[in-house]
Order: structure tokens, then C-alpha cells, then sequence
């Protein structure tokens, strides 16, 4: 696989650029293909079969483009599919998840802790986060609590305004997060809400996000398999998405910070 080649990025929809937007600030020469499955979103409620089932489908498009590595930004795809994706993309192609980074990143950095997670309905009933990190680390105990309404609620547009701070005041109210030392923002959509988040804990706690752990992770999974592409090349991200509206195209601006011209892909005909 050549390091000219673009990273795959995929996600249930459009959240996922948050992701996208956090790899490019990391990796700066490196392009991108992101793939939203936009026909089939939200994941959050999706079976983990189906979800396998979807995201197969997506890494052998984003093979076929030529991808060179493949980062799966949806923490609910993460959660059900990572074994499904590695299977798909081979023993050369790197896969980087948004659940394992954080793991590590919080098993070695706190001790004797309590750690929050929140995220959709099928990240928390997976218990991922709890597993992993309270494997890695057997000091820790991971809380987490599903907080479904946030990503619709943000799509919505919903977010640093009083409507947005009382639902995100009513989840992180609940009593068993009074004791957290550290929250995880476990969904692509999280990243827009993590200034009202700061003001719920009044910048007491760490609040971290999957995208930046996850975009470092990639840069050193590209180093060691010398994938790191060393020039700024001229060719384009590119956004597609499976099933294309204006809406869609209209709400990357929140997600990516800036207007994204979407393409279709239809591979699920
Ligand atoms: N991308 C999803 C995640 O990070 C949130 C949106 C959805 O449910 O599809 O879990």
C-alpha cells in the first residue's frame, strides 16, 4: 500500500467528521475519503449484527478506493465491528477504532479513579468502555450511562443554547456520575456540546475526546508502517455519503467547520 494512498474514514452519518476534522488538524499532509452511511443512520439503535453487516460493506468500498488505512469515527461501529473491518481491510491495511485509544490513554493516566462515559444506547449496552478499560487498568471503575437524546439534539442544531445545557445538565445529573474524576464523550457529536459539558463541571474534570486520541493514534500506527504521507499532496478529501440530501450537506458545516460538497455513493443496491 503506497503512503500516498488516502485514509478511509467512516461513520453511521455525518458526526463523524468531527473525527475527520480532528485527523486533519493532527495530520496535515495526509488526505481523506470519508464514508457516512447516511441510508442507515442513527447506528446508536442498530442491532451490532447489522451493523457488522454495514460496516463490511463500507471498508470493501473504501479498499477499493485504495485506502491505505481505515479509521472506523463511530464509537457505536467501534463498538460492535472493529473484528469485522480488520477482517475485511487485511493484516496490512491499519484500523483504528475510536474506543481502544481512549482506553489506553485512560488506563495509563488515571489511578484509583472513576471515569464516565456517555454515548448512544448501543455503545453503553455493549460495555465496551467498561471491559477494556477496566481491564487495562484494574484500579479504575468505569461509570457510563447512555444519553440518546444528545445526537439527535445536535443535528437539530440544539447545542450551546439553554434547551441543550438543561437536557446535558439532566443526563450528567444523574447520581451515579457524582463522583467522576474524568468524562469520556463517547459519540461523534459530543465534541459540539463539550463547551457546555466544561460548564456543567466547571472545568473540574477531564473531558475527553475520542476524536483527538483517535487521530493520534492513527499518526503512530502510519509512522510504524511507514504509511505517513511526508508531502502536502494537491488531491482533495472527498465526502461521500450513501443516501444524499440537501440537509445533510447542509450540516457538515456544524460537524467539519466548514461547507463540504457531498457525492453519493449508492452501495447498497
Ligand atoms: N456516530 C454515532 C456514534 O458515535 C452517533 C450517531 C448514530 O447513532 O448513528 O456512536
Amino acid at each position: 500500500m503506497p503512503s500516498s494512498g488516502p485514509i478511509g474514514i467512516f461513520d453511521s452519518g455525518i458526526g463523524g467528521m468531527t473525527v475527520a476534522q480532528a485527523i486533519r488538524k493532527a495530520l496535515p499532509n495526509e488526505r481523506f475519503i470519508y464514508f457516512g452511511d447516511t441510508a442507515h443512520l442513527p447506528y446508536g439503535d442498530k442491532s451490532p449484527e447489522s451493523i457488522r453487516h454495514y460496516a463490511a460493506r463500507i471498508t470493501q468500498y473504501l479498499m477499493d478506493q485504495k485506502c491505505k488505512a481505515i479509521v472506523i469515527a463511530c464509537n457505536t461501529a467501534s463498538a460492535h465491528a472493529f473484528k469485522t473491518v480488520c477482517d475485511v481491510a487485511g493484516p496490512h491495511v491499519p484500523v483504528i477504532n475510536v474506543i481502544d485509544p481512549v482506553a489506553q490513554y485512560v488506563a495509563g493516566k488515571f489511578k484509583k479513579q472513576n471515569i464516565g462515559v456517555i454515548g448512544t444506547k448501543g455503545t453503553i449496552a455493549s460495555r465496551v468502555y467498561v471491559n477494556r478499560i477496566e481491564k487495562l487498568n484494574k484500579s479504575l471503575k468505569v461509570i457510563s450511562n447512555a444519553t440518546p437524546l444528545l445526537a439527535s439534539m445536535i443535528e437539530e442544531g440544539f447545542y450551546n443554547n439553554k434547551i441543550s445545557q438543561t437536557i446535558i445538565n439532566s443526563y450528567l445529573s444523574k447520581p451515579n456520575f457524582k463522583d467522576i474524576d474524568a468524562l469520556i464523550l463517547a459519540c461523534t457529536h459530543y465534541p459540539l456540546i463539550r463547551k457546555e459539558v466544561d460548564l456543567f463541571y466547571k472545568k473540574k474534570i477531564e473531558i475527553i475526546d475520542n476524536g483527538e486520541v483517535a487521530a493520534s493514534a492513527l499518526k503512530a500506527a502510519l509512522g510504524e508502517q511507514d504509511l505517513l504521507n511526508n508531502r502536502k499532496t494537491k488531491t482533495k478529501d472527498i465526502f461521500v455519503v450513501s443516501d444524499y440530501t440537501e440537509a445533510f450537506e447542509l450540516s457538515t458545516k456544524i460537524f467539519f467547520g466548514e461547507k463540504v460538497v457531498l457525492k453519493t455513493a449508492r452501495i447498497w443496491k
